[in-house]
């Protein structure tokens, strides 16, 4: 059978319900008003790409966590939607927080939603290293969302009338499960309104495995980079856990997946020096714990 188009298999739909009008109206085909199509596609689909500002280099954000903007190239991508995920207790919603108080203290607005907990419990918690929350609410740079029980299309709201630059989600299992939430309509509307405005966003998940368990769910393909927080015990004399984040996805960035300690200081979460236990204790200590847990 005869290919109908032969040559423009990249013609838009648009394009091919000319043509066929026209091969109806005149009994042939025309092969000069085809060609033409195919050219006014192509210029279409490269003006959907914008390329111009391609060279420059990608503008990066900081974390706010000491040490850790020097493991990727300087910090995140502005507008990466980032999961912050990992076992219950291991800092996700400081790690987040302590985010947002890098943002507040360069003047930019911030919004914290949390669907579990009461913004009072949180800025309790908060307090305990020295951020002044209630300030930074009072200025106006600062909104939590506490035990919210919003809808993504009334987040989406608030997202557009308060133009923040910063969002914590706190926790989005809360939701949906993974597979549902990556389809889900009304949340791609609110990831594609972070990426248009370029709000550089964190998306806190939970996981019911540590670090050393190699299953990923649909939040980690979705997110643009992937922070994985734990703790592990490495000291054989002293048992207190030493808690642990790996950078395990950040795309357009170099990183070293290994995890790395940080700890609890009296200004919020610090990374150190991964000298303070050595890489191949931390892997034996994760080798043992995944035999012990049998996966
Ligand atoms: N100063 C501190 N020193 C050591 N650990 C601390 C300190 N402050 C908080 N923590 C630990 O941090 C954890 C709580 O932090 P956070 O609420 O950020 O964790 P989370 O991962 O969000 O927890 P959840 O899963 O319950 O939401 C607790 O396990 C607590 O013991
Ligand atoms: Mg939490």
């Amino acid at each position: 059978m005869r290919n109908k188009f032969p040559i423009h298999t990249t013609l838009s739909s648009e394009a091919i319900k000319v043509l066929e009008r026209y091969e109806k109206e005149l009994g042939a085909k025309n092969i000069v008003l085809e060609k033409a199509l195919l050219a006014m596609d192509g210029m279409r689909y490269k003006a959907k790409l914008d390329t111009g500002g391609m060279s420059v280099p990608i503008k990066r954000i900081s974390t706010g966590i000491p040490g850790l903007d020097e493991s990727i190239e300087g910090g995140i991508p502005k507008g990466f939607s980032v999961i912050v995920t990992g076992p219950p207790g291991t800092g996700k919603s400081t790690f987040c927080m302590q985010y947002l108080m890098e943002g507040v203290k360069k003047d930019e607005k911030c919004i914290f939603f949390s669907f579990e907990e009461r913004v009072e419990q949180l800025v309790q918690h908060f307090m305990r290293f020295g951020w002044d929350i209630g300030k930074y609410i009072d200025d106006g740079y600062l909104e939590i969302f506490g035990m919210s029980m919003l809808t993504s299309e009334e987040m989406i709201e608030i997202i557009d009338s308060y133009r923040p630059e910063r969002v914590v989600f706190d926790s989005i299992n809360v939701f949906a499960e993974p597979a549902d939430f990556r389809t889900s309509g009304s949340w791609r509307s609110l990831l594609r309104l972070l990426k248009v405005k370029k709000i550089s966003s964190l998306f806190i998940t939970e996981k019911h495995h540590g670090i050393e368990i190699k299953q990923f769910d649909d939040y980690d393909f979705l997110g643009d980079g992937v922070i994985f927080l734990d703790s592990i015990q490495t000291n054989e004399i002293d048992t207190t856990p030493t808690p642990v984040m790996a950078v395990q996805k950040m795309r357009a960035t170099r990183i070293d997946r290994t995890p790395q300690p940080f700890r609890f200081t009296e200004t919020g979460i610090s990374k150190y020096r991964s000298m303070a236990v050595p890489r191949n204790v931390m892997q034996e200590k994760l080798i043992a714990r995944k035999k012990s847990s049998g996966l």
